[in-house]
């Protein structure tokens, strides 16, 4: 089942998750329903939080990057293996170089900004049977749990830009007399759209401009 997408503006997506324990209720449906809301969303990630469950759970499909990026042979193989589920993880050092790459959010509709990260992380997280697994990332793998892993600690990439920038965001949804807070996804064929909740407004008639987001 397809959920609607939390928005930029709702208060979830400012909270820390909770960590939860293997007897979640309906797990491997929430697991299923996250992946195929990612998918019909062209996402490479997704957050608990970013479908309103204020868990510390995300799911990664980074296979897409590969058609679009330039990259090494090392990082296409990488890349295009890496589809995990990331349940109550800790990142625990991040190393390297700062570096900027251009993101996108599913919560943050028509805003891409460069964000700075370091280049290389340690991670522990438990898959979705619950063993506990260890991986070193760097590069866009990195990158795309970073910015999961700040969804689950309520932290948007809009946190990380100047204030200038966020009040840039802002206005477009006072001006636009929209208070945005939710997003519902609507897969007609290949047609998506995706309304502002309390505006009925509708924006993105198609995938254009959305894909990568995460
Ligand atoms: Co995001």
């Amino acid at each position: 089942m397809i959920l609607p997408i939390v928005a930029y503006g709702s208060p979830v997506l400012k909270k820390i998750a909770k960590e939860i324990t293997s007897d979640y209720p309906n797990l491997n449906q929430l697991i299923d329903n996250m992946w195929e809301t990612m998918y019909a969303s062209n996402g490479v990630g997704l957050a608990a939080p970013q479908i309103g469950i204020s868990i510390r759970m995300f799911i990664i499909d980074a296979s897409p990057f590969v058609d679009e990026e330039l990259m090494d042979e090392k990082e296409v193989k990488t890349l295009s293996n890496f589809k995990k589920i990331f349940i109550n993880p800790k990142i625990i050092s991040e190393d390297g170089n700062l570096w900027d790459f251009n993101e996108g959010c599913l919560s943050i509709p028509e805003v891409r900004e460069d964000v700075l990260r370091k280049e290389e992380i340690l991670i522990t997280f438990f898959n979705e049977n619950f063993e506990c697994e260890k991986l070193k990332l760097n590069g866009l793998a990195a990158r795309v749990v970073q910015h999961e892993y700040d969804h689950i600690e309520g932290i948007l990439f809009t946190d990380k830009i100047s204030s200038f920038k966020r009040k840039i965001i802002n206005n477009f949804s006072i001006n636009n007399k929209i208070r945005i807070t939710k997003i519902g996804t609507i897969v007609n064929g290949k047609d998506r759209s995706v309304i502002l909740a309390d505006s009925g407004l509708q924006i993105f008639p198609n995938n254009k401009g959305y894909f990568h987001n995460f």
